[in-house]
């Protein structure tokens, strides 16, 4: 048996600390050698949850089932974890210590077959990785303040070194892949953020991106809104969301979001229930590859991806008013960047139809929607931001470009990869003191890379004018 024992103290309260430890799902947020952990039992976490691990030491990847032994909130925590060859018994402590909260984390290996002159190695190398899980513990329970670096060292909140990767083109595109999103991990801060108390409004949840966003939002402990089109499948989602993470305060609202009158009447319907929204996420979205239109007379893709989010949000202003410190956070997409907006023809009446092209004019569209809101609240705490999640192996990408999503599976994010920025948009401290910027990977990105996409003043001002006037005419 050998036994490492760590004890550190952060100025977080003991409840917060015990949620986020006992909970291993956070742990791949603190312990580099973590690389995944999925919660792999129903119902909330408790005696005899269980958490699959995939875990990799320099050249050694292992994976371990955890399983909660002993569970007495907020003092003390055990994980039984099993592994190939040895178990591990996590037994975590936490004490109130004025305002700090002590946490004692003692972690005692056995490994029935190592061979005894093995152990003068074994030993130092499990406490230095025990030492570096514990400083990432202590990194991730502190509380965090202040913009991303980025944000605060340059003008544009950009990374020189992104802004010339993404102007390469090449290294750019490739940041889209899975390996883009390992890479960007490696320069992470962890985010154990909860949101306990506040209120979450997703659209898009009963797939892809926006189903694995809502599984890491619900094990944050919101209440969350679904707004989807198809009521069984989200109380499908909703009931999923509760088995897997506990949380029961997920309720679903259903709207077809390219049909405006749709949208007017589940605003009323939100509204009516919740006075304060915190967090409004429009990830649904989609890319239609004929020409369609909608019982309203509107071009599809322009209609669920630009003017819907428009006014989906713009009914529910009044709520997010409400909040302390509201976000805005708007799902685009990477393929913005070949074209600029068309304010006159946002419907693409005057070209023949193509499908990517009019899902890249509605997302840049929603790009600079998302500058101007920004600049619209730039004297209210509202933090208004735009992502894109990379190139994302979703239902969504396999139907829309089917020969796209074959020739570069491959290199395809998860829906969980894909959906990490959002979920750290909607949760971390970092993104609340900043707003109008487009991210990737947690970190701000250029909304130009192409000569001739950038628009003008007047092209804003025009853009904002004919959603307005849109909206207007399918009210009256
Ligand atoms: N996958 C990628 O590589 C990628 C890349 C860049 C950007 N994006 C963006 O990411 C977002 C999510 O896409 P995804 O890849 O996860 O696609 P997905 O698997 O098709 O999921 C899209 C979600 O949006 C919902 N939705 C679509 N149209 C709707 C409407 N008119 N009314 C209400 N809900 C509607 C869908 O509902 P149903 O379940 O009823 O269909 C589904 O929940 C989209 O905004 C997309 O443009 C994706």
């Amino acid at each position: 048996m050998i036994e490492i024992k760590e004890t550190i103290a952060v100025e977080r309260s003991i409840e917060t600390v015990f949620r986020v430890i006992s909970d291993f799902t956070f742990i791949a947020q603190w312990d580099p050698g973590v690389v995944s952990s999925e919660k792999v039992s129903d119902g909330p976490v408790g005696v005899g949850s269980a958490f699959a691990l995939a875990l990799r030491y320099g050249i050694f990847s292992m994976r371990m089932v955890y399983t909660i032994a002993e569970y007495l909130p907020p003092f003390r925590v055990v994980l039984k974890g099993t592994g190939d060859s040895f178990a591990v018994t996590d037994t975590i402590e936490m004490a109130e210590n004025g305002p700090l909260t002590t946490v004692t984390y003692t972690a005692a290996f056995d490994l029935p077959d190592m061979p005894p002159h093995l152990a003068p190695v074994i030993r130092p190398l499990l406490k230095r990785i025990g030492r570096t899980a514990m400083a990432g513990l202590k990194a991730a329970l502190s509380p965090s303040s202040g913009p991303p670096r980025s944000v605060a060292l340059f003008s544009s909140g950009i990374h020189p070194v992104d802004r010339v990767a993404d102007g390469l083109v090449v290294p750019g595109a490739l940041g889209f892949s899975k390996w883009g999103h390992t890479l960007a991990k490696s320069f992470w801060k962890p985010d154990t953020e909860l949101l306990t108390g506040k209120t979450v409004v997703l659209t898009g949840a009963t797939s892809g991106l926006g189903k694995a966003a809502a599984l890491g939002l619900a094990r944050r402990d919101p209440r969350l809104i679904l707004i989807a089109r198809n009521r069984q499948k989200a109380l499908e989602t909703s009931r999923e969301l509760t088995r897997a993470t506990g949380n029961e305060n997920i309720t679903v609202a259903v709207a077809d979001l390219s049909i405006m009158a749709e949208i007017h009447r589940v605003a009323d319907e939100i509204l009516q229930g919740t006075p304060c929204i915190d967090v409004l996420i429009n990830n649904a979205g989609a890319l239609f590859p004929q020409r369609q239109t909608t019982a309203e007379g509107l071009e599809r893709t322009f209609a669920t991806n630009l003017l819907g989010v428009f006014t989906l949000t713009r009914r529910l202003l009044p709520a997010l008013c409400r909040s302390k410190a509201p976000r805005i956070l708007n799902v685009a997409s990477g393929g913005m960047y070949t074209q600029r907006i068309h304010v006159g023809d946002l419907e693409m009446e005057s070209a023949p139809y193509d499908g990517p092209t009019a899902y890249a004019w509605a997302k840049r569209g929603l790009v600079i929607l998302t500058e101007l809101w920004a600049e619209t609240f730039r004297h209210r705490p509202f933090a208004v931001h735009a992502m894109h999640p990379g190139w994302v192996d979703t239902p969504g990408l396999a139907a829309s470009l089917p020969r796209f999503h074959k020739a570069i599976r491959p290199l395809l994010r998860s829906p969980a990869q894909g959906a990490d920025t959002l979920e750290w948009l909607a949760s971390a401290v970092a993104p609340g003191q900043c707003s109008g910027l487009f991210w990737l990977d947690r970190r701000p990105h250029g909304t130009h890379v192409f000569p001739g996409t950038r628009e003008t003043e007047d092209e804003r001002r025009q853009l904002l004018e004919a959603l307005t006037a849109h909206e207007n005419h399918l009210r009256r």
